[in-house]
């Protein structure tokens, strides 16, 4: 009864050669995503969110190499010829980084840089693209788009070049965005909108997303399933619903159920949890967040837990399940 799924993700691994060994990022991660599913990625700093969306557009540092399968409409991306990836990454996967000006080019102008890709991807007349260059800016709610369209991304306001990257990323109406803290360079109010406005115009293309954020009121909003990253490990998955109502795993509810302070009312964020995140590290026998968790066992630190079914929820964790 599932449909197909867009993407499927099977123990993908992300390891960075360093001076004094082998640092693994992203430690066998495996998740699926169907057709215009929205699922947050969230997970203290080092955690390695980054990290699973770089490998999956390519774009690793050169001292990385990734492992496992990452099948994208039928495809495994970790295998395709660089030619071949750059085509996906024009048509069907878009990805919108934290600072926009590293995707902008300044000394071209803003209509100019949204049309290239559908000149060189989709085939379409220079003035054809234009024009859906400056029907897409109008979506994203640049005031007079196609005046704006003429100028370049440094006459343009924080708000507003986070809003070209949306609309960048969205004209090849692509089947998979991926978008990494898009709105972390914004004001808190605008921040808001701008993630409302990517989620609202990505559901009329029928476009799924992918979204890495601190901001616990976005996933709550925006995101239909929810991944917990810790250590470069998932340590919860599941529907956001089910988790934010019953975390399983301590690390999971530290994040979701910290006690919003007065101040944060209004944009809750992530939990502070006592201790140092950890950031990759060698393979560990264990499970990653042992050292800080309030509830370890003594077999915490000998056998990592698998991933098993609590309530609606998937946890690794050697807690029986309390519900
Ligand atoms: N080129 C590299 N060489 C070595 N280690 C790296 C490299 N790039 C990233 N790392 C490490 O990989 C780990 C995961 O990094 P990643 O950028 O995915 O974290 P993140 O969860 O996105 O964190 P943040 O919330 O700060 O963006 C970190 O420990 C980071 O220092
Ligand atoms: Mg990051």
């Amino acid at each position: 009864m599932t449909a197909e799924p867009l993407l499927s993700l099977r123990g993908l691994t992300v390891d960075f050669r360093l001076p004094q060994g082998v640092m693994r990022a992203v430690d066998r991660v495996s998740f699926d995503l169907a057709p215009g599913e929205v699922l947050g990625i969230v997970g203290e700093s080092g955690s390695g969110k980054s990290q699973i969306l770089f490998s999956l557009m390519g774009l690793l540092a050169s001292n990385g190499t990734v492992g496992g399968q990452a099948v994208f409409q039928g495809q495994d991306l970790l295998s395709l010829r660089p030619k071949e990836l750059d085509r996906v990454r024009g048509t069907s996967l878009s990805m919108i980084f934290q600072d926009p000006m590293t995707s902008l080019n300044p000394y071209m102008r803003v209509g100019d840089q949204l049309a290239e890709g559908l000149i060189l991807h989709k085939g379409l007349s220079r003035s054809a693209a234009r024009a859906e260059a400056v029907a897409m800016l109008d979506r994203v709610r640049i005031p007079d788009a196609a005046a704006r369209a003429r100028r370049y991304p440094h006459e343009f306001s924080g708000g507003m070049r986070q809003r070209v990257m949306i609309a960048m990323a969205l004209l090849v109406r692509p089947a998979l965005l991926l978008a990494d803290e898009p709105t972390t360079a914004l004001d808190v109010t605008i921040q808001a909108q701008v993630l409302d406005l990517m989620a609202e115009l990505a559901r009329e293309i029928g476009t799924a997303i992918i979204l890495v954020t601190h901001d616990l009121g976005v996933v709550a909003r925006l995101c239909d399933r929810v991944v917990v990253l810790y250590g470069g490990r998932i340590m919860e998955q599941g529907p956001a619903e089910a988790l934010f109502e019953a975390p399983a795993h301590p690390y999971a509810r530290g994040l979701l159920q910290a006690t919003p302070r007065l101040d944060e009312a209004l944009t809750p964020r992530l939990g502070t949890i006592p201790g140092t995140p950890r950031s990759g590290g060698a393979m560990l026998p264990g499970c990653p967040f042992e050292p800080r968790c309030p509830l370890r066992l003594p077999v915490c630190a000998q056998v990592q837990p698998a991933l098993t079914a609590r309530g609606g929820t998937l946890a690794a964790c050697h807690l029986e399940a309390e519900r």
